[in-house]
């Protein structure tokens, strides 16, 4: 028998105490980054199907994972300083109230799948470097190359843009524009990719996918896989495998999620911080917006300092009320509650 303390422990409970009443039948919801719009639709044609929430979200994100134009996440990841793509991912599953993370794993695409087998094959909870791409190959995946002759030519950009050996001195004349030693070497680019390299080589990208689901029994799962802070030092592990930043879901409040800088997140523990606001009574948005005024925070509000972050945060709630918040103005969420996926403006704390 549930006791009158074990109810009043749930989110449910709790939110209503707090006055939120909650509509009865969850439905089928997905949402996700920007970037998502793919990874939802996918995502909603599985739940359609029946598909449990995680593989349903898996799914989802394993093509921008294995997309080479998304330079921020899975394959043709911007890479390493040393030009070698780490990978950092993460899982939940509410049902079972279990997870899997990797960080810095190197030669595998699909890094969430790994993070799955983390959740389901051991006895950890996450596995990082050298360790998480042995425990991959155990489990069947082969070595991949992540690099593609984009994020080569991006890399090779930001390596001449630190003025080091890296480029034309005193043995090598320099030409008149270093767009042109580019075109030299990578002699397919168009202007544009070659235009796009210098653009990420002076401001690093730090994108991410994040997608969190609900299905119509109520259960939810989520996952967030990226490439990290493109030039990283090896090893640097961002927000996206740590469970309760990057990625936390409690399928009796809902789940959260974050993209952008993850040491900014790291800190604030951004997941489990919205989480924990939406059970003590807080909207998806309002959880999502203390978020960013927790980042702001430890900048102590200043404005100049934080022209460098860019962070943004994603919510479902367990009755399919959805949100987010951007740092910045200008963000968007990806989400399916049903036909076709759409992007929606993000409410934000600051105007540049
Ligand atoms: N949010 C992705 C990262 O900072 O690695």
């Amino acid at each position: 028998m549930i006791s009158r303390r074990d109810l009043f422990s749930t989110g449910a409970a709790l939110a209503v105490a707090a006055g939120q009443a909650r509509a009865a039948a969850p439905k089928n919801v997905v949402i996700a980054s920007a970037n998502g719009l793919r990874a939802c639709q996918r995502a909603m044609e599985l739940l359609n199907k029946g598909t449990d929430t995680l593989d349903a979200v898996i799914a989802g994100v394993n093509i921008v994972e294995e997309d080479p134009e998304d330079n921020s996440v899975g394959y043709g990841g911007l890479p390493n300083e040393e030009g070698v793509v780490e990978l950092d991912a993460s899982v939940m599953h509410g049902p079972s109230r279990s997870c899997g993370s990797v960080a810095a794993i190197r030669g595998c695409k699909t890094p969430s799948k790994i993070a799955k087998l983390v959740m389901e094959q051991t006895d950890h909870c996450m596995l990082v470097g050298d360790g998480a791409g042995r425990f991959a190959r155990a489990c069947g995946f082969p070595e991949e190359d992540l690099m593609t002759e984009k994020t080569r030519l991006a890399w090779f950009a930001w390596k001449q843009s630190l003025h080091t050996f890296w480029g034309p001195g005193i043995d090598a004349p320099p030409a008149k524009k270093n767009a042109l030693e580019l075109k030299r070497l990578f002699p397919h680019a168009d202007d544009d990719t070659i235009a796009w390299a210098q653009e990420v080589a002076a401001r690093p990208l730090t994108g991410t996918i994040n997608c969190v689901a609900l299905n119509t029994k109520g259960e939810m799962s989520g996952v967030t896989t990226t490439s990290g802070m493109a030039w990283k030092i090896p090893g640097r592990v961002g927000d996206s495998p740590i469970i309760g930043a990057g990625l936390y879901v409690d399928q009796e409040v809902g789940g959260a999620g974050s993209t952008g800088r993850g040491e900014e997140n790291i800190r604030i523990c951004g997941a489990h911080t919205i989480i924990e606001n939406m059970r003590h009574g807080m909207s998806p948005k309002d959880a999502c917006l203390d978020a960013c005024k927790r980042v702001a925070r430890n900048f102590d509000n200043d404005k100049d300092r934080l022209t460098k972050v860019d962070i943004n945060f994603y919510a479902l709630r367990n009755d399919g009320v959805f949100a987010g918040a951007g740092l910045w103005k200008g963000a968007s969420i990806a989400v399916n509650d049903g036909g076709l996926s759409r992007l929606e403006k993000l409410p934000w704390l600051l105007e540049r």
